[in-house]
């Protein structure tokens, strides 16, 4: 019944996540059995196969952090100074709480100009110098300072002393039992160099540990998240790179639409050889021809897609890409012999997308858009007439270009900027630590439904032509929608 996915996908068509579907198999344990550790590449294992792609409006410290709290891993983006991006990395790996407040500082004799110093934290603390590195002398809330009669009042008339810190290496469940033990509304994370990197409050704690649970975060052997940044394959990306291992970054992904080149093919050798301890991610590819020369100048994992992202016109500016289950499919097919980990980035809309990527023969996804618009993603919330937006911006798009991001799309140096992606916006989703654990439960449902207790037995079951699909006609994708439905709105007669 059915097609081995290795007839189905040698027949000339570009198959994208919606033209296929798995036929069910045999089910013979719980959903909770299934297991989705996996590799991101030949060194980093991953408690879950979730990584956040390196876009200016979807990752940088924060999302970093909370993805990998959640035991998947966060790609820093490069459309920044080096400095900046190595910023971004420091900070993510200056802290074991999943989050980032962005805090304020002012020396004694600053006051606060406007309530929206408190946009990031309702606490404001006061240092020597008013820096991140100088001694801590106490702190305002939003609450004493709305109370003030002179709001321009030197914030040392009315600060309060801060009794005590913790260190920066501290968990999420260690600062709630310290703040519980001594009573505490918030209490400052300080680095081991005396810095101070964030404060953790109990409204934190009690948001966050509302969450459902899932999987074991990703700690390297630093004892810290893990990280992970874009580079481009410029000489310039050479020093970027010196900057970013300086602060401890655990893998680097050579950023580019097509990643079959003898820019990416040389830089590969040079980070293999330069920094034997930091994983390369090569790509984009979607062919077995592209992966092998990858594979061959010695990555450590491969990234596959090419115009298959929601803000992508690659496809339709180039004429060159692939339909990202066939592209998923192809890759992997050579990439899982010589045991490099395979990541589909781009076009996952939803967990069945998922499920479909790593049977298929991912080992991890990357996702833009199903990120993006989450609490954690960078930016501001706008509304557009009721709904609470953020905007998302492909790296290709003028947008993104103007700012620099243009080294993507390779090895063109003339001053005409053509466009390969488009900016729009997304829907305010929420916190990731919240919904990413809905997704994989819904993953682990869908493997279940296969009979596919882990990713290794998902790949052995397909590829032994035990698991079997079908392309779905264009009525059947809209049958397995929602169909055939009115609104329903609950109106007062
Ligand atoms: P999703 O579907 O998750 O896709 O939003 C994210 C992926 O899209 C790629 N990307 C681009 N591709 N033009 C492109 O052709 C662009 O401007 C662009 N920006 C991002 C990238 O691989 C990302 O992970």
């Amino acid at each position: 019944d059915g097609f081995p996915a290795n007839r189905l996908f040698n027949q000339g068509y570009s198959h994208t996540y919606d033209d296929v579907i798995f036929l069910p198999h045999y089910i013979d344990f719980p959903t909770d059995a299934v297991d989705l550790t996996t590799k991101l590449t030949k060194n980093i294992n991953l408690s879950i196969p979730i990584v956040s792609s390196p876009m200016d409006t979807v990752t940088e410290s924060a999302m970093a952090v909370s993805i990998a709290s959640l035991g998947g891993i966060g790609i820093v983006h490069y459309n920044n100074t080096a400095v900046e991006q190595a910023a971004l990395i420091k900070t993510a790996k200056s802290r074991r709480v999943p989050f980032v407040s962005d805090l304020t500082f002012k020396s004694p004799s600053d006051s606060v100009e406007s309530v929206s110093e408190f946009y990031s934290s309702p606490y404001i603390l006061v240092t020597s110098a008013g820096t991140s590195k100088s001694k801590l002398l106490g702190f305002i809330s939003k609450f004493q300072w709305e109370a003030l009669s002179d709001k321009d009042s030197p914030v040392s008339s009315y600060m309060k002393a801060i009794p005590c810190s913790v260190s920066s290496n501290y968990d999420l469940e260690q600062v709630a039992a310290f703040l519980a033990e001594k009573s505490l509304e918030f209490v400052p994370l300080v680095s081991d160099s005396e810095e101070i990197v964030d404060i953790a409050s109990k409204d934190d704690v009690q948001r966050i540990s509302a969450f459902p649970k899932f999987g074991i975060p990703s700690v390297g052997a630093d004892g810290k998240f893990m990280v992970g940044a874009a580079v481009g394959t410029r000489e310039q990306d050479k020093e970027r790179l010196e900057h970013l291992v300086k602060e401890g970054v655990n893998v680097v992904v050579l950023d580019s639409s097509q990643g079959n080149s003898i820019y990416q093919i040389d830089m590969i050798k040079h980070v293999k050889r330069t920094y034997p301890e930091v994983d390369v991610i090569g790509g984009n590819v979607v062919t077995a021809y592209q992966a092998d020369n990858l594979i061959k100048a010695g990555v450590d994992g491969l990234r596959v897609g090419m115009g298959s992202g929601s803000i992508c016109t690659t496809q339709e500016v180039c004429a060159v890409g692939r339909g990202q289950a066939t592209a998923v499919y192809k890759v992997a097919s050579v990439a899982n012999l010589s045991g490099v980990p395979v990541i589909a980035d781009g076009g996952i809309a939803n967990s069945g997308h998922v499920v479909k990527a790593l049977v298929l023969g991912a080992s991890t996804v990357m996702m833009g858009s199903f990120l993006a618009g989450s609490h954690e993603a960078p930016g501001v919330y706008l509304y557009q007439g009721d709904r609470k937006v953020k905007k998302y911006r492909g790296m290709g798009s003028l947008e993104a270009m103007t700012k620099g991001s243009d080294a993507r799309y390779l090895g063109d140096k003339s001053k005409l900027k053509v466009a390969q992606g488009v900016v729009g916006a997304v829907a305010d989703k929420g916190s990731v630590l919240k919904f990413l654990p809905y997704t994989m439960h819904a993953v682990k449902q869908g493997f279940q439904d296969l009979g596919a207790s882990s990713l290794q037995s998902a790949h052995d079951l397909l590829r032994s032509e035990v698991l079997r699909l079908e392309v779905r006609t264009g009525a059947a994708q809209a049958e397995g929608g929602i169909h055939d439905l009115l609104m329903y709105e609950k109106k007062p007669f």
